[in-house]
């Protein structure tokens, strides 16, 4: 299985020019042209013969994908999050998966805290009213927002997201509660950050930012509970995984002013159904999953996500490999 032009490859998108030159260089590459991703059933047949995939947070890659694929011996996603795909199943079967950390972060941080300021000032709000022609004059009590600074941001998950989101409150002269399963005193001392159990970070925030990643433990990490525990005027804004929220309370609280808004670039499902009644509020902002979408950080992520397969087909074990208990059954699969 070394790099060769023998080795193919299944991209299950469109990816920047420059990184797919890369990888058509090097091995025989097959696109999918759409703009939606492939449907379940072109990916089976598409997958048949290749020796690695290279796939978006869109495409599921189960068991009946990798029955389908004897040959597959990287996943590689150009993502951070790899909830998409069955990891252990991969592993089992000596499969590597691949992610694309540390370099959207900055990205994604910028895009957490652009919400933050968007539903603190009611940014898309006012945007509305004045192209309905409702600017008519300066009125004193108009569009009021929140003030950012001097206010208490509270980071779920200190990553490297969160702590990006958090030295950006700092810069704003807020003050910084974060929580996480591991305390990290050396931020703390750092950047005055303040850590705290969920529940307090929920009470005493006025604006609270998710970042942690989707799994088990943290599906509807933030409910009805959880919620409750907010102050009215609190917002929330999520950046990671829709299914970190329970979207229908958050409707609730949206709809009854329990708290006063929030932000989501994610969904629970995606894309947002047409109908979600989170569409009919005024008082969120929803966005179609961007943050990480600068012209830079999503060519970088691309490249690595390239790199990252061609490593793994040259025999080698990418850093960004998320599933080392793969590598023994890899390796043993690899031609002497
Ligand atoms: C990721 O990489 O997991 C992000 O959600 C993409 O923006």
């Amino acid at each position: 299985m070394a790099e060769t032009k023998a080795a193919r490859v299944y991209v299950t998108r469109e990816l920047p020019s420059t990184a797919l030159d890369l990888l058509a260089e090097a091995v025989t590459i097959r696109v999918w042209p759409g703009e939606l991703p492939p449907p379940p059933e072109v990916l089976l047949a598409e997958a048949a013969d290749v020796d690695a995939l290279l796939t978006l947070l869109t495409d599921r890659i189960d068991a009946a994908i990798m029955s389908a694929a004897p040959r597959l011996r990287v996943i590689s996603n150009m993502a951070v999050g790899y909830d998409n795909i069955d990891v252990e199943e991969a592993s089992r079967r000596g499969i590597l998966v691949t992610n694309t950390p540390g370099i959207l972060i900055k990205t994604t941080a910028d895009f957490a805290f652009a919400l933050l300021l968007a539903a603190a000032r009611r940014v898309v709000e006012a945007d509305r009213y004045t192209r309905q022609g409702r600017w008519k004059t300066w009125e004193p009590q108009t569009l009021l927002g929140q003030d950012v600074h001097d206010a208490t941001l509270g980071v779920v998950g200190l990553g490297g997201v969160g702590l990006e989101v958090a030295k950006r409150g700092r810069g704003f002269g807020m003050r910084v509660l974060y929580c996480d399963g591991i305390r990290k005193l050396e931020e703390e001392r750092r950047y005055g950050l303040v850590y705290v159990e969920l529940e307090q970070l929920l009470a005493e925030s006025d604006f609270i930012s998710l970042h942690v990643p989707l799994t088990s433990e943290t599906h509807h990490l933030v409910g009805e509970r959880e919620l409750s525990l907010m102050k009215p005027t609190a917002v929330l804004i999520n950046t990671a995984r829709g299914p970190v929220v329970d979207q229908r309370a958050l409707w609730r609280f949206l709809e009854e002013r329990r708290i006063a808004a929030a932000a989501i670039d994610v969904s629970e499902e995606e894309p947002i159904a047409p109908d979600d009644p989170l569409l009919g509020l005024d008082n969120i902002i929803i966005t179609p999953h961007i943050a990480s979408a600068s012209v830079a950080t999503r060519l970088s992520m691309a490249k690595m996500a390239v790199d990252n397969l061609l490593t793994a087909l040259r025999g080698q074990v990418p850093p960004q490999c998320v599933n080392r208990e793969a590598v023994r059954r890899w390796r043993r699969a690899l031609p002497r």
